[in-house]
């Protein structure tokens, strides 16, 4: 049987964090997309994850807490720079790499060394936390709510129709509304010499610089490609966050040519057409033969709304996706790389094996 979500509540976060403390899975709204959560200090518990996503053991998950104090005691080391920015950012969408602790299991951190932590800003992911605190670790190891390699969900219907069939009966899905942030967190990686942005997403380049920017020349952040030992990221893999149509992305002012053309092409193919809002589409646009979406003109609100879209339009069935491109600008980072990755298909790049 399919679980069904339940509205957050003061009995059902009360259950859930039963539910965490009994080892079992909780699906969990955060502010960037929903989590399948389960204890993240209990290698049983971890395991479960790994089986519903259907994701390789080796990519290691972020751990959840409720305050700072909590992720200092998953790290072996805690700089400067982490508690600057844990000041400056937490509860929100960052998530710090850090020097793992003795108490961390390896099923979290795939065996590498360190391990990742992030204190959640929606109010129901805190206070599921604190419930789970009183009756548990209080520690909840969340990787997106998707099968691996598909696109994150950002309501709990998202996650019921994603993941449902991989869950078993009398999961709780915690259903917290829409995600605000909509893309997943930025990943920072303190464990090194300087800091690494290894993950572009809810919080930008800029805004974490900024706040880095006093400590030392040590500590501007650079990009995690190109580096010699990078650590698995796997939303950092070439094809990731994909729906099931195959995704194209577009100048804008070319989108209609191009929904022209694939159609002459592959007559039959139905088409999803992802616009800017502020696009003047010719008569063509009314078109019933495809589906239009047209999308918000600013990063933040673009981001809130993409994968939600992405869903809808993977469940109508669309086969191709046509989507405007954003502009290369530091605010579009996070949309543009994910925009990149569902792109980007397994099956276009034969040396991926995942
Ligand atoms: O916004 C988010 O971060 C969401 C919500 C649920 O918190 N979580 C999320 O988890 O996106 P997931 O598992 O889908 O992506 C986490 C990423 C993965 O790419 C993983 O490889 C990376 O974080 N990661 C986790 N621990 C790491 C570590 N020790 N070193 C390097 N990368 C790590
Ligand atoms: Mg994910």
């Amino acid at each position: 049987m399919m679980p069904s979500a339940v509205p957050a509540s003061d009995q059902s976060i009360t259950d859930a964090a039963k539910a965490l403390s009994q080892g079992r899975l909780v699906a969990l709204p955060t502010e960037t997309v929903y989590g399948l959560g389960a204890d993240g200090l209990s290698e049983q518990a971890v395991s479960r994850i790994f089986a519903v996503k259907g994701r390789p053991s080796d990519h290691p998950l972020i751990l959840h807490v409720d305050s700072a104090a909590q992720a200092k005691k998953l790290a072996a080391h805690w700089p400067q720079s982490a508690d600057r920015l844990a000041e400056a950012f937490w509860p929100g969408p960052l998530t710090l790499i850090l020097k793992r602790a003795d108490n961390v299991p390896d099923a979290v951190t795939g065996g590498q060394d360190t391990v990742g932590v992030r204190v959640p800003g929606h109010p129901v992911a805190l206070a599921l936390l604190h419930a789970f605190s009183k009756v548990g670790s209080g520690v909840i190891a969340a990787p997106s709510a998707n099968r691996f390699g598909g696109v994150s969900p950002t309501r709990a219907s998202d996650v019921v129709h994603g993941l449902g069939a991989f869950l078993e009966a009398g999961v709780i899905v915690l259903d917290g509304g829409a995600c605000s942030v909509g893309v997943e967190s930025t990943i920072v990686d303190l464990s090194g010499e300087r800091p690494r942005i290894l993950r572009p997403g809810g919080l930008s380049r800029s805004e974490i610089e900024q706040v880095l920017a006093g400590l030392s020349t040590q500590s501007t952040p650079s990009s995690g490609r190109g580096d010699a030992a990078v650590p698995r990221v796997s939303g950092s893999l070439e094809s990731h966050y994909a729906p099931r149509a195959r995704v194209r992305l577009i100048p804008p002012e070319q989108i209609m040519t191009a929904a022209t053309e694939t159609l002459t092409q592959q007559p039959g193919v139905r088409i999803g057409l992802m616009p800017f809002n502020h696009q003047q589409l010719d008569k063509d646009a009314a078109d019933r033969r495809w589906v239009i979406q047209s999308m918000p003109d600013q990063a933040k609100a673009y981001a809130q709304s993409l994968y939600a879209v992405m869903n809808d339009l993977d469940r109508l069935g669309i086969d191709v996706l046509l989507v405007a491109s954003p502009p290369q600008t530091v605010e579009w980072e996070a949309v543009l790389d994910r925009l990149r990755r569902a792109a980007t298909r397994i099956d276009d790049s034969p040396t991926m094996g995942e």
